[in-house]
C-alpha cells in the first residue's frame, strides 16, 4: 500500500506530462525533403510503406516506411542497379542518363505469396518488374513487360481481391487498365478505359488504382492543378468521375498546389491523401490530409484552417518516432546507408566504406555531370547545411575535391591539387541543360585562397542554403581547418528554381581527376543539419 501511495502521484504526474507534451497534430510536408510520386502502401507487418521517384540517382526508387504516416524512416530501394541500358553507368562515350531511371511507379506487396512487387517505366520507355521476398530486399529483376517499347506511364499496380494483377497508366492523353498474368510478369490485354478529354483535360498523369468496397477507383490529376477519381463497378469502366482537389492552395508559402499522390487506410479505418508540393529548388515535398468518404461513393478532402490543404492535421495514429533525419554519418561498418544515393551508376571499384568512406577517382574529365561516383544526400529543411571533413592526404596532382549544392544547376567548394599546390576553390554554376541534355557550363571559379603545404591535410567543407520556395534561394560555401570556426569563401550563389530536371538540390560529395586516376580522399565524417 506504501509503495503504491508513493507512486500514485508519480504516475498521475508522468501521464500528465505525456498529455502535454503528447504529439496530437502533424505539420506538413511530412518531410521537408525531395521525395516526389508517392505510392504508399501497406506491408504484411501493417506498417506503410512510401515509393518514390529519384530518377538517374542509384540505388533506384528509394521506399520509406513509417506506423503514423508521419514519421518517416528512408530503409533501402527497390532497384539495387539502375541496369536500364543507356548511360546509367556514365561511359567514357559521354552518354548519361539525367531524368531518365525510376519515376511514377508502383509498389505493393502480394500477400498471396508473400512477394513485394515494384512495377515501372523507365528511360528509355520500357516497362521493368523488380520483386523481393522482402521490403528491404534482395530485390532482382523479375521482368521487362513488352520489350520494344510498353511503357506503362505513371502507372498504379493492383491486386484484387481474386488475386488478379491490374496496372492503370497513361499512353498520350489516355488511361488504359493492363490486365496481367497471374505471375504479374506479362500483358494478358489492355484496355483504355477513361479519356483525358473526359475532364476537359489536355492530360493527364499520376495513375493509381484501388479497390474499395467492392468498387474500383481510379486516382489519377491534370499536371499542375487537378486530382481526379474515378470510379466503377468493373476494371474495364465504364468509370464515372469527380474532382478531388482543384488548385488547392498549398500548405507551403510559395508551394505548388499539391495534385498527385496515393491514398491510403489506417487500421482505424480512416483515410488519407498523400500527395507532394512543387517546391523547388528543394523538391517536391510529401504532404498528408484526411479525406472522408460522401455519401455518392466519391472521397472529399478535409481542408485544413487555411481554407486549403492544411498545414496542419490531427495525427492519423499514435506517434511513432524514427530516427531523425538531420545526423552526423562517420560511415561506420562496411555499407552505406539508404540515405545516400550516387549520381548514376557507382564503379563499386573506387568506393569502399570501413568505418571511413574512401572516395578514388573514377573518371578523368573536367565536367562534374560525366563523373562518376559522385555521392549524393538529399538536403533537408529550409535551411540545409550540410559539412563534410575530408581527409585529402592521398589526392592525386590534377584532382579535385569538392563538396557541392548539386542539381542541374551546381556550385561548389573544395580544394584543387596542381602539382604540389592544394587551393581552396569556390566555383558557381556548372550547368546541364535542364531536360537532361548537354553541359551548358563547366562553371566559374568565384574565389580561391592556397592552403599552407605544411598543414594538415584535414578539411571542412560546408555549404548552407535556403531551400525555401519562398526564400532567398541563397547559398554559401565556407571551409574550416578545425571543424569549428568557418571562414566564406565566394559569394552567394542563387540556388536555381526551376522545375524541369524534376528533382531538387542535393549534398554532392565530388572527388574527380583531371589528369590520371590513383588519388583518393577519405571522408571522415558527413553532418547534414
Ligand atoms: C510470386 O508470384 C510470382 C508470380 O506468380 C512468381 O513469379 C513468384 O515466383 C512468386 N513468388 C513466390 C515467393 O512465390
Ligand atoms: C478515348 O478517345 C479515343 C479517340 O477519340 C476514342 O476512340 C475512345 O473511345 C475514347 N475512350 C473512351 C473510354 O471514351
Ligand atoms: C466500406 O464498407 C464499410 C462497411 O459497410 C463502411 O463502414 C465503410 O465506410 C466503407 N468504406 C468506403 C470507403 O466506402
Ligand atoms: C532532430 O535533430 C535536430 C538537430 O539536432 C533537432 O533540432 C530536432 O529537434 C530533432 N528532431 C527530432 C524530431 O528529434
Ligand atoms: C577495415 O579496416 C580494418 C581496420 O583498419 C581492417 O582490419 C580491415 O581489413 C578492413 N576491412 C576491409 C574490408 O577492408
Ligand atoms: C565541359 O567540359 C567537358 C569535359 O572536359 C567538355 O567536353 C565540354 O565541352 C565542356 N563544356 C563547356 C560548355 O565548356
Ligand atoms: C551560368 O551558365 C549559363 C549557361 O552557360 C549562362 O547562361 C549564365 O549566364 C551563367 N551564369 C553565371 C552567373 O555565370
Ligand atoms: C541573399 O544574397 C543576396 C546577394 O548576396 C543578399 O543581398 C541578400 O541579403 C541575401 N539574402 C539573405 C536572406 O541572406
Amino acid at each position: 500500500m506504501l509503495r503504491f501511495s508513493i507512486l500514485a502521484p508519480l504516475l498521475a504526474s508522468a501521464l500528465l506530462l505525456a498529455q502535454v507534451t503528447g504529439q496530437t497534430t502533424f505539420k506538413n510536408p511530412v518531410i521537408y525533403e525531395d521525395f516526389p510520386d508517392n505510392d504508399i502502401t501497406v506491408g504484411p507487418d501493417n506498417a506503410f510503406y512510401f515509393s518514390a521517384s529519384n530518377f538517374h540517382y542509384s540505388p533506384g526508387a528509394p521506399i520509406l516506411k513509417s506506423f503514423d504516416l508521419v514519421n518517416w524512416q528512408l530503409i533501402g530501394h527497390s532497384i539495387p542497379r539502375l541496369d536500364f541500358g543507356g548511360g546509367y553507368d556514365l561511359p567514357a562515350s559521354g552518354e548519361r542518363a539525367y531524368r531518365g531511371g525510376t519515376w511514377a511507379s508502383s509498389l505493393r506487396y502480394r500477400k498471396s505469396n508473400k512477394t513485394w512487387y515494384w512495377i515501372g517505366c523507365t528511360n528509355f520507355w520500357n516497362t521493368w518488374v523488380y520483386t523481393a521476398p522482402s521490403v528491404t530486399g534482395p530485390w532482382t529483376r523479375a521482368a521487362n513487360i513488352g520489350p520494344g517499347g510498353t511503357c506503362y506511364y505513371d502507372n498504379g499496380l493492383l491486386f484484387d481481391d481474386d488475386d488478379t494483377p491490374y496496372v492503370v497508366y497513361t499512353k498520350d492523353a489516355t488511361v488504359n487498365v493492363a490486365q496481367l498474368a497471374a505471375d504479374g510478369l506479362s500483358q494478358v490485354k489492355s484496355v483504355n478505359v477513361v479519356n483525358a478529354s473526359m475532364v476537359g483535360a489536355d492530360s493527364i498523369e499520376g495513375n493509381r488504382l484501388y479497390k474499395i468496397n467492392g468498387t474500383y477507383y481510379i486516382l489519377n490529376d491534370k499536371p499542375g492543378s487537378t486530382t481526379y477519381i474515378w470510379k466503377s463497378k468493373s476494371p474495364w469502366g465504364p468509370y464515372t468521375s469527380k474532382i478531388l482537389v482543384d488548385s488547392i492552395k498549398s500548405p507551403l508559402n510559395g508551394g505548388g498546389s499539391p495534385h498527385q499522390g496515393s491514398l491510403v487506410q489506417t487500421p482505424k479505418g480512416d483515410w488519407y491523401y498523400m500527395s507532394f508540393t512543387w517546391a523547388f529548388p528543394s523538391g517536391r515535398l510529401p504532404v498528408l490530409a484526411p479525406i472522408k468518404w460522401g455519401s455518392d461513393g466519391f472521397p472529399v478532402l478535409v481542408n485544413g484552417a487555411n481554407g486549403g490543404w492544411g498545414d496542419s492535421y490531427p495525427m492519423p495514429l499514435n506517434v511513432h518516432a524514427m530516427p531523425n533525419w538531420t545526423t552526423t554519418y562517420t560511415f561506420q561498418g562496411t555499407s552505406l546507408p539508404p540515405t545516400f544515393e550516387w549520381n548514376h551508376n557507382p564503379d563499386t571499384t573506387k568506393y569502399t566504406v570501413n568505418n571511413s568512406l574512401t572516395l578514388s577517382t573514377a573518371s578523368i574529365t573536367t565536367d562534374i555531370y560525366s563523373a562518376r561516383n559522385t555521392l549524393t544526400h538529399r538536403v533537408h529543411g529550409e535551411y540545409p547545411v550540410g559539412t563534410v571533413q575530408i581527409d585529402f592526404t592521398n589526392m592525386a596532382d590534377g584532382d579535385r575535391v569538392a563538396l557541392a549544392a548539386f542539381r542541374d544547376r551546381s556550385s561548389y567548394i573544395g580544394i584543387h591539387r596542381d602539382g604540389s599546390t592544394y587551393t581552396l576553390t569556390t566555383k558557381f554554376n556548372m550547368t546541364l541543360d535542364e531536360w537532361g541534355g548537354s553541359t551548358l557550363d563547366n562553371g566559374t571559379v568565384v574565389a580561391t585562397t592556397k592552403l599552407p603545404t605544411s598543414s594538415s591535410k584535414k578539411i571542412w567543407l560546408r555549404t548552407n542554403m535556403d531551400v525555401r520556395p519562398d526564400g532567398s534561394n541563397n547559398a554559401t560555401f565556407s571551409y574550416s581547418t578545425d571543424g569549428k570556426s568557418f571562414v566564406l569563401l565566394g559569394g552567394t550563389y542563387k540556388l536555381y528554381t526551376g522545375w524541369a530536371f524534376f528533382l531538387g538540390y542535393r549534398y554532392g560529395i565530388l572527388n574527380w581527376a583531371t589528369k590520371a586516376l590513383g588519388g583518393s580522399v577519405k571522408v571522415l565524417s558527413f553532418t547534414v543539419a
